[in-house]
């Protein structure tokens, strides 16, 4: 693939359509295109944007528009692409490895032939690229590879549903591009955590933020060391892969920051000292490669936005506590 280098936008002229933008990563993405002044159209399945009122206000929440549909229905899709003209699309729209494992008929339908309408309503609107959400879930298990932070290219060996379906949406990316010329990048998260990330397998983390910002305690119910990202670093990484004038199918792991969980829980009790020892977890490490490779993505973009740990744990902390004090969330969610 040629280099993504980013160029200075036209910000005027763009017009971005995010799918799943009532989820975590989309109104970071969507708080990050609206404060800039960009236009931004939503299409999502839900109604309830409790996550964008989390860190945008009435007037900025009012310059978005919301389109309530369903990604399996491609004339659905093919509309919102029509009704927001977009210019630019992020596909984020999924169901997670719980939703996937629960019902992998319909995780199917959504994960895999929702992305495939989202390329084909991408292609008919004459878009030149699309930009979406994979997941580290496209590797297997940490004993089936070197030791060592995993190498972008490592083979894929999915173990669960959620895991085989965005493998699925590569292909399906890349068949696009050699058949229709219809360029894309797929960025690979592991545990995005910050505002907004309150379901799917590594939500526990932000949980113990929003029950540290509480002054509650908590319990997190897996250990180890992983790589986290920070829900705004992802959504900026998103909205600049979309901007890159760059021809190809490339896929890239994020790597954010790696830490144990122990440093997670240090972090929180250094953004909230009220809970010193009361934020609790499994020493159990989740079965996925620790660490990941994101050198292919710093050469092709350039700069990873990347916020120090303690960083974006005291800036979730602080958001939740606003949150709470003016009753838009409350510990238990
Ligand atoms: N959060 C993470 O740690 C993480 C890690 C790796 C990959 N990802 C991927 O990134 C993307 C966004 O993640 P997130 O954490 O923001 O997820 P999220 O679960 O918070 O949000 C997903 C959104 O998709 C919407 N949606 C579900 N089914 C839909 C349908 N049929 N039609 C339209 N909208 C539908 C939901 O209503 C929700 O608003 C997902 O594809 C996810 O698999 C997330």
């Amino acid at each position: 693939m040629s280099t993504l280098n980013p160029q200075p936008p036209s910000l005027s002229t763009q017009r971005f359509l995010v799918t799943g933008a009532l989820g975590c990563i989309g109104a970071w993405v969507v708080r990050n295109l609206v404060r800039e002044g960009t236009t931004v159209a939503v299409l999502d399945l839900a109604s309830n944007p409790h996550r964008l009122r989390l860190i945008l206000n009435d007037e900025e929440l009012a310059r978005v528009q919301f389109i309530a549909g369903d990604i399996t229905d491609l004339p659905t899709v093919e509309a919102a692409f029509k009704d927001s003209a977009a210019t630019h699309v992020i596909h984020l729209a999924g169901l997670q490895v719980p939703f996937c494992k629960a019902d992998p008929p319909l995780g199917a339908r959504v994960n895999v032939v929702g992305t495939v309408n989202v390329f084909e309503a991408a292609k008919r609107a004459g878009l030149k690229r699309v930009v979406y959400a994979s997941s580290i879930a496209v590797y297997g298990l940490s004993d089936e590879y070197p030791e060592g932070p995993l190498p972008h290219d490592a083979p894929l060996k999915p173990r669960s549903h959620y895991g085989v379906y965005k493998q699925a949406n590569e292909g399906t990316a890349r068949v696009y591009w050699l058949d229709d010329g219809l360029s894309s990048v797929g960025l690979r998260a592991y545990t995005v955590y910050g505002p907004g990330r309150d379901q799917g397998l590594t939500s526990s983390p932000t949980k113990a933020m929003l029950a540290a910002a509480a002054g509650r305690p908590y319990h997190i119910g897996f250990g180890g060391r992983c790589a986290y990202q920070f829900a705004d670093d992802v959504a900026r990484a998103f909205i600049a892969c979309a901007r890159a004038p760059f021809q190809g199918a490339e896929i890239f792991n994020l790597r954010g920051s790696v830490a144990t969980m122990g440093e997670i829980v240090a972090a929180i009790e250094a953004a909230a000292p009220d809970v010193k020892g009361q934020i609790t977890f499994d020493d159990k490490p989740l079965p996925f490669p620790e660490d990941m490779d994101d050198a292919a993505f710093a050469t092709a973009l350039g700069r990873i936005p990347d916020t120090p740990l303690a960083e974006g744990v005291r800036q979730t902390i602080d958001i939740f506590r606003r949150a709470l004090a003016e009753g838009r969330i409350s510990a238990g969610n």
